[in-house]
């Protein structure tokens, strides 16, 4: 089966909403019209409104950081998914190694989230990955077994595909230190088999998607693996450029 790849730009805290705007302005004229490629940009939330109205009626699709799996309550601070919905979003990033690391978001929590915006119809980018310390000990596959298995615990099987996956090795996040292609296909490879353990249909449709340090002249590379079935992008996804770029190497 052939997967459409799937290209996301996660902007984490930067841009206020006349930022995004004008970084959607420069995206339109070099990506807006391409169909062969899912696109999508992780908004602030505070952007979210005006993005999606800037971008309807183009390929470009929103989706949010965070969310609450709650459907309301006293959880003062947090965003719960009919707020979202409400915006339109197309979905949002759950289990974010920043989000695990520096506000404590746990298995637990993706247990929840992730089929709770599944039931809404929301698409879920769901994070793993290990850091640089579990690589050095070996225990890759350790950690990303018990992040896939909880996280998508409560998703049933036939809805397993509708998840996108984010293979994002901690330690290449933000630091311009890359996977190898091998080390990158070998861990979507893994994630992938987890997702087979639970349904075979499911492991041959989700969509994997390699993040860390992900730029223009490297994407290629890393967007031919058999299992890297796109990309999520952090710095380089700031700049129209520099996103339309690796969104075209996703075409090759
Ligand atoms: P980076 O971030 O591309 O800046 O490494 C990736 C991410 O955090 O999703």
């Amino acid at each position: 089966m052939s997967r459409t790849p799937f290209v996301a730009g996660n902007w984490k805290m930067h841009k206020t909403i006349a930022e995004a705007e004008e970084f959607i302005t420069g995206l339109l004229p070099l990506a807006g019209a391409i169909d062969d490629v899912q696109i999508g940009v992780c908004v602030p939330f505070t952007a979210i409104q005006a993005v999606v109205d800037s971008t309807r009626g183009s390929s470009i699709e929103v989706y949010a950081q965070n969310v609450h799996a709650a459907e309301k309550g006293a959880y003062t601070g947090e965003i719960s998914i009919a707020m979202l919905d409400e915006l339109e979003v197309h979905g949002v990033v759950v289990g974010h190694s920043e989000r695990r690391q520096l506000f404590n978001e746990t298995d637990a929590d993706l247990r929840a989230k992730v089929p709770a915006l599944l039931a809404a119809g929301l698409t879920p980018i769901f994070c793993v990955g290990e850091t640089d310390a579990q690589r050095e000990g070996d225990e890759t596959e350790a950690v990303l077994r018990t992040q896939v298995t909880e996280g998508l615990a409560d998703v049933a099987d036939e809805d397993l595909a509708k998840v996108t996956i984010a293979y994002e090795p901690v330690w290449a996040i933000g630091t311009g230190k890359v996977a190898s292609p091998q080390q990158a296909q070998d861990a979507c490879a893994f994630i992938r088999s987890l997702v087979a353990d639970r349904s075979a249909a499911a492991a041959e449709a989700v969509r994997i998607q390699y993040g860390g340090s992900v730029k223009p002249d490297n994407a290629q590379e890393l967007l031919a693996l058999p299992d890297v079935d796109g990309a999520l992008v952090g710095g380089a996804a700031l700049e129209p450029q520099n996103f339309a770029a690796i969104v075209q190497a996703a075409r090759a």
